[in-house]
């Protein structure tokens, strides 16, 4: 019998594999990440395809500095490509565009095409595109607790803490994706992963597709999310 698929309001994809995707074909890691935006189109347009409402990438860390500078010049030059040649087309769409990280520390002609973007969504009412971009969960919420204290706010609490942090206000991931079999959230999402479905998949990221897509629905499907209550009966 065919189980019910069940769309979750926000999936998160930590996008991994792409040097080992590249390094199997004989390839340089850049074709391997220059394939990882390809499979990053895939999935926006699947999870528009599904009526997803929000979908986020995990594009850059703040650990990633730590790469070759060849590789990260290179990273940034797709960001800017992907903002110059497919968000504006995004935009048409209605999809509204964030980017979640401290985006001070890339470089200029990269900060100012995410910016044009970001004006230019900003009435959109569609899907959220959400790109993570020299980003970590611990950093987010040192950076949330800093905005508390220089608001002068006394007394936190939960709601307090997830206002002040890059998602405030939207839905937390119902579903994180991690790709090339690697288990770990590697400093993604910590503060909204509370109850999220973790699904990790064996395939290397650029090849994510369609196909890949329909199982973690069906995975997703198969979870019983019970937000630390008892389990359903009947
Ligand atoms: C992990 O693979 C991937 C990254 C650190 C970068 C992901 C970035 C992209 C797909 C491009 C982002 C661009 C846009 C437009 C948002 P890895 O290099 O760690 O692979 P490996 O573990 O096999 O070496």
């Amino acid at each position: 019998m065919q189980e019910e698929i069940k769309i979750p309001r926000h999936i998160a994809f930590i996008m991994d594999g792409n040097g080992r995707w590249a390094k199997k074909r004989l390839l340089p890691r850049k074709v391997g990440h220059r394939e990882g935006v390809s499979a990053l189109r895939r999935m926006v347009d699947e999870c528009e395809k599904a009526g997803v409402e929000m979908v986020s990438f995990y594009a850059f860390s703040t650990e990633n500095w730590t790469r070759p500078q060849e590789e990260i010049d290179a990273l940034f030059k797709m960001v800017k490509e992907f903002a110059d040649n497919h968000l504006g087309e995004y935009v048409k769409r209605g999809f509204r565009i964030m980017f979640m990280g401290d985006l001070s520390k890339l470089p200029r002609e990269t900060v100012e095409s995410l910016k044009k973007i970001i004006l230019s969504a900003k009435d959109n009412k569609g899907m959220i595109v959400n790109i993570a971009l020299n980003y970590g969960g611990r950093d987010e919420i040192l950076h949330a607790v800093n905005r508390i204290l220089s608001e002068g706010i006394r007394e936190v609490d939960m709601q307090t803490l997830s206002d002040c942090m890059y998602t405030g206000g939207l839905p937390d991931p119902d579903v994180i994706v991690r790709s090339s079999g690697e288990k770990r959230l590697s400093n993604f999402m910590l503060w909204q992963a509370a109850y999220a479905e973790l699904i990790f998949v064996d395939d290397y990221w650029p090849d994510f597709d369609a196909k890949i897509f329909r199982k973690i629905l069906e995975e997703y499907s198969k979870r019983d999310r019970r937000y630390g209550n008892v389990r359903r009966i009947g």
